[in-house]
């Protein structure tokens, strides 16, 4: 039944209900806001009272309605906040806090560190240079010919491109090499160092091949240096990232800046995956325009060199077979490398 004094009879209760617990403030819920509850009541009655009464009794409703909704609201939103702010007997103020949730090294940066580690036991200290660098240095001094395909726009991102001098050309790098000329112009031999960095190539992007990635280079120039200490160098450095088992192959290939040049394979199979041999870096010994192109003098220095993908082996350790997911930083990928 709806009429005016019944309207005011719920508005008084609805004011005098107890709010002052859980239990409460959810039995009120219950009896006035709940689809069986007085107010849903009431609103049916409205629509039975005669049609003269019914803006006035409308308009009361509407009011009680808004007082029973305000009331919950902030009855709920104040027992929440006492409880954030109540110190109970369980609690030590001077117990340190719950730990925070902590991030992880990203997979490149955990395959990156390991790599570094086990070149530092190996004597070898850490160079870098810069991302944007300069036809001398990413080209010319790394012995590559006028024509070679690496110096065409569909291979290479040009910042700046000289259609007359080309020794003007700024590209981003597209190996960590060029590190090698810049290191090797600072420090005369011996020496030493790998050189780990980003590198750009202009590609498309796809599940294999993105337009950046990572290299670690490494230079070892010295008297005496031979194509024996090469392998047994490249070797060892495998050895402790794939494990002593590893199984190896070392196959005669070409760089513009090595001579004689090879490539290292390793076999790699995983229980979900059959086993093939997997190209994990380039190497040689250093060609000796190359060192005359930093005024280092090939009769009395020899050297090799040798450079590796971060990604490729990343991806081969973590049995990722997606480059993209290196990049799209999304968490739920992340967390799985702890
Ligand atoms: N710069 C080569 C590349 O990006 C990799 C490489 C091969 C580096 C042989 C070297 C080397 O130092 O000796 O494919």
């Amino acid at each position: 039944m709806a009429d005016i004094r019944n309207i005011y009879k719920v508005k008084e209760e609805i004011s005098s209900h107890p709010m002052d617990s859980n239990e409460s403030i959810e039995s009120f819920r219950l009896t006035y806001l709940s689809r069986k509850g007085i107010i849903t009541e009431l609103l049916a009655g409205i629509g039975k009272a005669p049609p003269e009464e019914r803006a006035r009794l409308g308009k009361e409703f509407n009011e009680l309605k808004k007082l029973a909704k305000a009331r919950y609201e902030e009855a709920k939103s104040a027992i929440s906040s006492e409880k954030a702010s109540r110190v109970t007997a369980t609690d030590d103020p001077t117990l340190p806090p719950p730990p925070l949730p902590t991030g992880s090294s990203h997979p490149l940066s955990q395959t990156l560190e390991e790599i570094k580690n086990i070149f530092y036991r190996l004597g070898f200290t850490i160079a870098d240079g810069p991302e944007l660098e300069d036809d001398f240095h990413n080209f010319t001094a790394l012995n590559f010919p006028p024509e070679h395909p690496a110096r065409d726009m569909q291979d290479t991102f040009f910042i700046r491109k000289d259609e007359l001098d080309p020794s003007l050309d700024l590209v981003l790098r597209t190996h960590t090499s060029p590190v090698q000329i810049r290191l090797m112009k600072e420090q005369k031999p011996p020496v030493r160092a790998i050189m780990p960095g980003r590198v750009y190539r202009n590609e498309s992007i796809t599940a294999k091949s993105y337009c950046l990635f990572h290299q670690v280079e490494g230079l070892y120039v010295d008297t005496n240096v031979s194509l024996a200490d090469l392998k047994h160098t490249l070797i060892t450095f495998a050895g402790h990232l794939f494990g002593k088992d590893l199984k190896y192959r070392i196959r005669p290939s070409f760089f513009p800046f090595t001579e004689p040049s090879l490539e290292m394979d390793i076999w790699w199979e995983t229980n979900n995956r059959p086993g093939q041999w997997m190209e994990i870096l380039g190497a040689g010994m250093v060609h000796p325009n190359v060192l005359k192109a930093v005024d280092v003098d090939p009769e009395t220095w020899t050297g090799f060199a040798f450079g590796m993908g971060v990604e490729r082996i990343t991806m081969s350790r973590y049995e990722i077979d997606d480059i993209r997911l290196l990049y799209d930083n999304d968490i739920r990928f992340l967390h799985q490398f702890p």
